[in-house]
């Protein structure tokens, strides 16, 4: 099974659109690995979004994401990473799909709601940005017999 980082950023916090993004990876199928609310410090944030260092919009990104709590999750399933992007939609608001996260609730291409890993070396990274191993919970739910 694989694992990816998936993150409620602050805009969905203060929207109360967090069970809303939560259950819809809940009724997916996939298994809640660790969650918690947290103020992203800015290491953290720098360390996030690393690769975007440099680019015009990354001021603004590191601003917004440090701006309020946001909502850590790890979550656990098969191609979950691809399976995620895909329910979490475009980057790009004008191309973001109804039916999607930030197709159905997201304005704007810099407030989008959602994080989402987008490899697995992304998501090893970012998971250990935020949780610390213990923190991962190991469990078995007889449902997934019922998913795979
Ligand atoms: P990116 O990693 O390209 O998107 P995604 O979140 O879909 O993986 O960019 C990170 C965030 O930076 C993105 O969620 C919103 C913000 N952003 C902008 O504000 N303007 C832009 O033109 C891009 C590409 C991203
Ligand atoms: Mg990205």
């Amino acid at each position: 099974m694989e694992k990816t980082f998936l993150m409620v950023k602050p805009d969905g916090v203060q929207r109360g659109l967090v069970a809303e993004i939560m259950g819809r990876f809940e009724r997916r199928g996939f298994q809640l690995v660790a969650a918690k609310l947290l103020q992203v410090s800015q290491e953290q944030a720098e360390r996030h979004y690393e690769e975007h260092h440099g680019k015009p919009f990354y001021d603004n990104l590191i601003k917004f994401i440090t701006s309020g709590p946001v909502f850590a999750m790890v979550w656990e399933g098969d191609d979950i990473i691809t399976l995620s992007r895909t329910m979490i939609g475009k980057t790009n608001a004008a191309e973001a799909q109804p039916g999607t996260i930030r197709g159905d609730f997201a304005a704007s291409t810099r407030l989008n709601l959602i994080h989402g890993s987008d490899s697995p070396e992304s998501a090893e990274r970012e998971i250990a940005n935020y949780f610390s191993p213990d923190e991962l919970v190991v469990y078995t739910k007889t449902i997934q017999n019922w998913i795979y």
